[in-house]
């Protein structure tokens, strides 16, 4: 018998050599599972057989090392199996668990040889499985458990929930927050929008609870419509009508709410909390139903619990780059400029030299920053060239970055200054010589004017002065200059006169 079967095999395994010789080496048996699992959940495997050809006839032979084991006999190239380790049996086996897989090919009646193997291994747990992530939407270096204080935070209680088993039967889910011992939030949906303002370290824990059915509940289902239902579809028949009656039938449905009435009180428990808000997505349908039908037959519900955890850092982001210094340089001299910043320590700097202007695109990082706890440094370079440049400080810390350009010029002492430095003095003296030039002309066509209005001054209406008071003359003499528009200018011997009228003064002086 046994040679004749080592005969048969290896004329087989001859003939098909692919087949049969990669059974055991080749990673032809891609096996998948949903782990990590909770006890009273299923977790799912899937194997797909790569290089299954048409028309193979499989034995997939599914086990773990837990007694379960099931041969399904099934032509396909792929495959899934699904176990569920209830509490009550399971409870002592969580940890590490490895399902095999052994795929058999039927070559002759009765005659099976291995085609392909492979196993996979998951965890079996008795709390939820899940975690924390933290999230803010608008830092730009978001980095693992480092968060900015200026932007809101997003924490989520991901729980690992397979095909969304838990979701579809949430009858009662309760996320309850703990930051440092001083917030405490509780929501009935997974996320929690908190501003976290202060810098430091923060231990951020979420307790979940969740009580599940044993069955799929859908919103619109339960014990007692289940039956309405049934009646909705008999009827169905009639097109037009059902269509209609549709929404009076789901109308009717509200009769069993006045139990969750009752239930949901415990439902908004948050007491309008200021700093905090909940947010996310995870259906809760009620547990008035269990509670209703589970005091009667078949409806169970199951608690389950999670704790997760997380620590994070709170930062200060880097808001100002003060920078001081010349940056504009005579050739040959140093660049030397302080730099000081704002934010959380440590800080990590570098640089980068551009010739020109330079556009920052925003994607600038350094690849060796050299850190500090302090913001407070110098920065010394020497340029080769004349010409401006750019120089690119680039200021990081665990929550931002900051890309400052600082345009340099370094002027040549030779020409370009020379150039700029003759220009503007002699424009300023054209300016100046112009303003004298103008100056003086003006001043000479003012004198005139004035001479003019000198020489206009005349007295010559009142011939006999001697008999006049200085006073009186001078009084006349003007009312003559307001009036005396209309002189005869013509006549000469005003002109004549004038002499006498201004020495005339000076007499009547030494008179007195
Ligand atoms: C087993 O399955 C895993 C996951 O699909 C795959 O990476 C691995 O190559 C498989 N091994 C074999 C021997 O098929
Ligand atoms: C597990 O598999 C069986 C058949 O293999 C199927 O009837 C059952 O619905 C599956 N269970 C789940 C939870 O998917
Ligand atoms: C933050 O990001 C969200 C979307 O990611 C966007 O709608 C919002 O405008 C951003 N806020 C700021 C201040 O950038
Ligand atoms: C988030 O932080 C960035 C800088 O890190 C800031 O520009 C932005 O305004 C912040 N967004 C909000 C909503 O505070
Ligand atoms: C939070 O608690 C941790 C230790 O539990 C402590 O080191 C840290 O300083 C606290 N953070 C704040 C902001 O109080
Ligand atoms: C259902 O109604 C549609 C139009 O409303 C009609 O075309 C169709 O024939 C009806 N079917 C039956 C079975 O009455
Ligand atoms: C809820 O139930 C209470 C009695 O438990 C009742 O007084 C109240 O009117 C009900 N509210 C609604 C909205 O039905
Ligand atoms: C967080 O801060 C931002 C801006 O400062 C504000 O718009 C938002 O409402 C705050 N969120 C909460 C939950 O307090
Ligand atoms: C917070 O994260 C959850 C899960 O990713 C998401 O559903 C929710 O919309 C987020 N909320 C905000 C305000 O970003
Ligand atoms: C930067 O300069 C501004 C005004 O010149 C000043 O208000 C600010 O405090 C300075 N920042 C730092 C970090 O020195
Ligand atoms: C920088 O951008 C400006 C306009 O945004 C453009 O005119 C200039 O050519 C750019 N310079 C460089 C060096 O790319
Ligand atoms: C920066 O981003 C631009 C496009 O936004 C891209 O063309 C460029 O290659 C990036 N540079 C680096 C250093 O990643």
């Amino acid at each position: 018998m046994k040679p004749i079967i080592l005969l048969l095999v290896t004329v087989i395994g001859v003939s098909h050599p692919g087949n049969y010789v990669s059974a055991n080496d080749d990673s032809n048996l891609l096996l998948t599972n949903s782990g990590p699992v909770v006890l009273d959940m299923p977790i799912w495997f899937h194997a797909e057989l790569i290089d299954y050809e048409e028309g193979e006839e499989l034995e997939w032979q599914w086990s773990d090392d837990l007694f379960h084991a099931e041969s399904i006999y099934l032509n396909a190239g792929t495959a899934s199996w699904n176990i569920t380790y209830d509490y009550e049996t399971y409870d002592w086996y969580t940890g590490r668990r490895v399902v095999s897989l052994n795929v058999k090919k039927k070559f002759a009646p009765f005659i099976w040889l291995p085609r392909a193997k492979n196993s996979t291994d998951y965890t079996l747990t008795t709390y939820l499985n899940g975690k924390v992530s933290v999230v803010q939407p608008n830092v730009t270096l978001q980095t693992l458990d480092r968060i900015s204080t200026t932007n809101t935070t997003n924490l989520t209680a991901v729980i690992h929930d397979p095909r969304d088993y838990m979701k579809q039967r949430t009858e009662m889910i309760s996320f309850s927050w703990i930051i440092n011992n001083t917030v405490h939030a509780s929501c009935s949906t997974p996320s929690l929008i908190i501003n976290i303002t202060d810098p430091g370290d923060y231990n951020i824990q979420a307790n979940v609870v969740i009580e599940l059915a044993d069955h799929v509940i859908t919103t619109t289902t339960s014990t007692t419509t289940t039956t309405t239902t049934t009646t909705t579809t008999t009827p169905k028949p009639s097109n037009k009508t059902t269509t209609t009656t549709k929404p009076t039938t789901t109308t009717p449905t509200p009769p069993p709410t006045p139990p969750t009435n009752v239930t949901t009180t415990p439902d908004p428990p948050s007491p309008t909390p200021p700093d905090w808000k909940c947010d996310g997505y995870w259906p809760e349908y009620g547990f008035y139903r269990s509670k209703a039908a589970g005091s009667g037959t078949y409806s169970r519900s199951i608690l389950k619990l999670g704790y997760f955890n997380v620590k994070v850092s709170a930062s200060e982001p880097i808001t100002q780059v003060n920078v001081t210094g010349n940056t504009w340089l005579k050739h040959g001299a140093l660049l030397n400029l302080s730099v000081l910043c704002t934010g959380s320590k440590p800080w990590g700097y570098c640089s980068q030299i551009h010739p020109g202007n330079y556009n920052v695109t925003g994607n600038e990082t350094c690849y060796t920053p050299t850190m500090t706890n302090d913001c407070n440094f110098p920065i010394i370079h020497y340029f080769r060239d004349a010409g401006t440049h750019t120089y690119l400080l680039i200021i990081q810390n665990d929550v931002s970055l900051k890309i400052h350009p600082i345009p340099i010029v370094i002027y040549n002492v030779d020409r370009k200054p020379q150039l700029s430095y003759i220009i503007i003095p002699v424009s300023c003296s054209l300016i100046v010589i112009i303003i004298i030039v103008f100056g003086i002309a003006y001043f000479i066509q003012s004198r005139d004017r004035y001479s003019v209005e000198v020489a206009d001054f005349d007295f010559g209406a009142s011939e006999d002065t001697e008999y006049k008071t200085l006073c009186e003359q001078l009084k006349e003499a003007f009312t003559q200059a307001i009036k005396g528009q209309d002189w005869d200018s013509d006549d000469d011997s005003k002109w004549l006169n004038r002499s006498q009228i201004v020495e005339r003064p000076r007499i009547l002086e030494e008179e007195d």
